[in-house]
C-alpha cells in the first residue's frame, strides 16, 4: 500500500480577503499550508500539494485549477504510485498525524473514508428565491470535513467524472462507491473568514 497525502491549496481565499493566496496565509508563525503538509508527511509516503500559479516547485508542489476537484486531479496525476489517498484541504491547520490514521484505519471493507461532524444546526433547503422548500431531519445530516481518504483507482474514475462538486466524496458516492463518515474533532474547523483565522491561530497557540 502506498499511501499519498494530496493538499489542494490552489484557492485564492476570496472570503479571506487576504493579500495572498490563503494557504500562504501566517497561521501561528507558518503559511497555513505547512501545517497540513506536517500532519499528513507523518502519515503518508508522499505529499503533492496542488498551488496558486506562480507557486510550483515540482515534482511536490502542482499547478491548482480553477476549481477545486480540478487541483485534486492534477496533483494526483503528479503521484500514478498511489494506492491509497489522503485528501487534505489546506484551509484545515488543525487536522492531526491522529485523525488521518483514524481514516486509514477505518478504510476497510469500504471505497472511502471522510471525517465529518452531525450538523448542529437546522438546515434548511431554499428555493431560488429564499423560501424553505425543505428542511430535512437534522439527524441524518454530516457536515464534510478533510481528511477524506480513498482507494485510489476509485477516486482517478471518480475525478474524470465532472468539477462541480465541493468534495471529493460526494465525486466517489456518484460513480457508485461506498464512503463512511466518522465524526471528527469539532476543533477541525477550515479557515474561512478573517474570524476562522483568529480562531484557528488561538487553538493551534493552545496546543504547543
Ligand atoms: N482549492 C483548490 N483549488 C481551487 C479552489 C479551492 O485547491 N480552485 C482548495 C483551497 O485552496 C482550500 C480548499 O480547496 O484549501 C477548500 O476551498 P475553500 O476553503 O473554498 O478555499 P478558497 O477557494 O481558496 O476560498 P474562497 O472560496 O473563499 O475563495
Ligand atoms: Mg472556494
Amino acid at each position: 500500500m502506498t499511501v499519498v497525502g494530496i493538499v489542494p491549496a490552489g484557492g485564492s481565499g476570496e472570503r479571506l480577503g487576504a493579500d495572498r493566496p490563503k494557504a500562504f496565509v501566517v497561521c501561528a508563525g507558518k503559511p497555513m499550508v505547512e501545517w497540513s503538509v506536517e500532519a499528513l508527511s507523518s502519515v503518508c509516503s508522499r505529499v503533492v500539494v496542488a498551488v496558486p500559479p506562480g507557486h510550483e516547485e515540482p515534482p511536490d508542489r502542482v499547478s491548482g485549477s480553477a476549481s477545486r476537484s480540478g487541483s485534486v486531479r492534477n496533483a494526483l496525476a503528479a503521484a500514478p504510485e498511489a494506492t491509497v489517498v489522503v485528501v487534505h484541504d489546506a484551509a484545515r491547520p488543525l487536522v492531526t498525524a491522529e485523525l488521518v490514521r483514524e481514516c486509514l484505519e477505518a478504510l476497510d471493507g469500504v471505497d472511502g473514508v471522510i471525517a465529518a461532524s452531525p450538523a448542529s444546526d437546522t438546515i434548511h433547503v431554499a428555493s431560488p428565491d429564499l423560501l424553505v422548500a425543505d428542511s430535512p431531519d437534522r439527524s441524518t445530516l454530516w457536515a464534510a470535513q478533510t481528511p477524506q481518504v480513498f482507494q485510489a483507482d476509485i477516486l482517478r474514475r471518480a475525478l474524470a467524472g465532472g468539477d462541480s462538486a465541493t468534495d471529493e466524496a460526494a465525486l466517489v458516492a456518484a460513480v457508485g462507491g461506498t464512503v463512511r463518515l466518522i465524526e471528527g474533532p469539532s476543533d477541525n474547523i477550515k479557515v474561512t473568514t478573517p474570524t476562522d483565522l483568529r480562531l484557528a491561530e488561538a487553538i493551534l497557540r493552545d496546543r504547543c
